[in-house]
């Protein structure tokens, strides 16, 4: 399941969530609280099962509890996921609707640095509400509660799968409003939820509830709750290998910020001029539509636009005044320099490409080929647009910064003749709706 990591989802404490963000935690604990009362105060069968499934709920808890003190940081974003969906879902079946709320409650107790008391009863409540909804729709299509025997199957399996689909949608569902409710000023509401890969953690839980079901399986099969400790193994290898993924991704952007960091070195005007190339790229390449694993590669071709520039002369990079025509040759040479540096990374081809041309202009005028319009690659007219807003609200020895309307202004101008204007009017949009974030 994914979760808030210490600082929730936002990179902000929660102490500082916007006091929308703060209704929304609110609505989500009170929904919970109405819930717990309502099924503590029914007399149905299934709800007292859970009450009464004391060893079992105990059990569980403390898989579920294991598995959410040791969850997997996610890329990017200050969120994580733990395997602890089995739990929940294995408490579905045994011990009902309540049994499963008591369970995603154990989230309060988690055992993690960094996570306070609102993010503790936030993530409690949310898997809470998710586990209670998934025992209702469980019930609701004929599933029934208890150790399940031989005979059970394969009837237990479509309410069990409803249910898995159901916690699921509702703990991403609850997550993903309070991702698009923090404030964050690195990036739109898009940028908030685009390094989590929605689609892999969506079948990566729907997987790791089926395991719920194994569990239920064992646990009526005569195993008891050696059946959680059987399946604690594979979840842990499963969270190994999800943590090496995530490691080599973060190894990836260190990377990535070293190389930065070699050419802001060198270029002192550039200083923080990468990221935020990066920043407005990834934007941009949101607005476009592309899919979120290309808008983070975007991201990293915005933050490594400009490392052909290890190759310029020191002299030229930190040149005060105007170019003689053979530094300008030197200098228009970083473009080409950019790419040969990035032709060691394997699959780099499509970064190597907007590194080549992000000095090209849409009517053709730029270098190093003189392309035109669609002729240049998406890549490189996006880090155009970026890189060209980015240097006009910058301060230069020349020239002091411009405003966030000044500049979209200017970029509008230049559309059709140095830039492409579809991209233009996107960041345009994109920056007004935001109230013109800083990029
Ligand atoms: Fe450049």
């Amino acid at each position: 399941m994914v979760t808030g990591n210490g600082h929730r989802s936002n990179g902000e404490p929660s102490s500082r969530l916007s006091p929308v963000a703060r209704l929304y935690a609110v609505v989500v604990v009170l929904a919970a609280v109405a819930v717990l009362v309502q099924a503590l105060g029914s007399d149905a069968e299934t709800d007292s099962a859970g009450i009464r499934s004391g060893f079992t709920l105990v059990v569980l808890a403390l898989l579920f509890g294991v598995c959410d003190s040791t969850p997997t940081t996610l890329t990017s974003r200050q969120s994580a996921w733990s395997p602890s969906s089995a739990a929940t879902l294995a408490a579905v079946v045994l011990a009902g609707p309540l049994g499963a709320l008591a369970v995603g409650a154990t989230s309060l107790l988690s055992v993690r640095r960094g996570v306070d008391l609102t993010q503790r009863v936030f993530n409690a409540s949310m898997y809470g509400l998710g586990g209670y909804c998934a025992g209702r729709a469980y019930l609701l299509l004929g599933g029934t509660v208890g150790q399940p025997q031989r005979d059970a199957f394969p009837a237990i399996i479509i309410p069990f799968v409803v249910a898995a689909v159901v916690h699921v949608f509702i703990n991403h569902g609850l997550l993903l409003g309070m991702l698009m409710l923090v404030p964050l000023v690195e990036a739109g509401p898009k940028g908030r939820t685009a390094g989590l890969h929605i689609p892999l953690l969506f079948f990566s839980d729907l997987g790791y509830a089926t395991l719920g079901l194994l569990i239920a399986a064992l646990w009526g099969g005569g195993l008891g709750a050696f059946a959680a400790i059987l399946v604690v193994v594979p979840l842990f290898v499963a969270r190994w290998a999800m943590g090496q993924f995530a490691a080599q991704e973060r190894a990836y952007a260190a990377t990535m910020a070293a190389l930065c960091q070699a050419v802001e070195t060198k270029d002192l005007y550039t200083r923080g001029h990468s990221d935020r190339v990066a920043r407005g790229s990834a934007m941009i390449a949101q607005e476009v539509g592309m899919r979120s694993s290309r808008v983070e590669a975007i991201r990293y071709a915005g933050m490594l636009h400009d490392v052909g520039k290890l190759g310029v002369p020191t002299t030229v990079l930190q040149k005060n005044g105007p170019l003689t025509e053979d530094e300008f040759y030197l200098m228009k040479y970083h473009a080409h320099m950019g790419a040969e540096i990035l032709s060691t990374i394997p699959g780099g081809e499509i970064l190597q490409k907007a590194l080549e041309h992000h000095h090209e202009a849409f009517d053709g005028s730029g270098y190093p080929q003189g392309l035109r319009g669609e002729q240049i690659p998406l890549w490189a007219r996006i880090l155009a647009v970026a890189d060209a807003y980015v240097n006009m609200t910058s301060d230069h020895p020349f020239a002091t910064a411009r405003t966030a309307e000044q500049a979209l202004s200017e970029l509008e101008k230049g559309s059709g003749t140095r830039y492409d204007g579809m991209l233009v009017r996107l960041l345009s949009r994109q920056m007004k709706s935001e109230n013109l974030p800083q990029v």
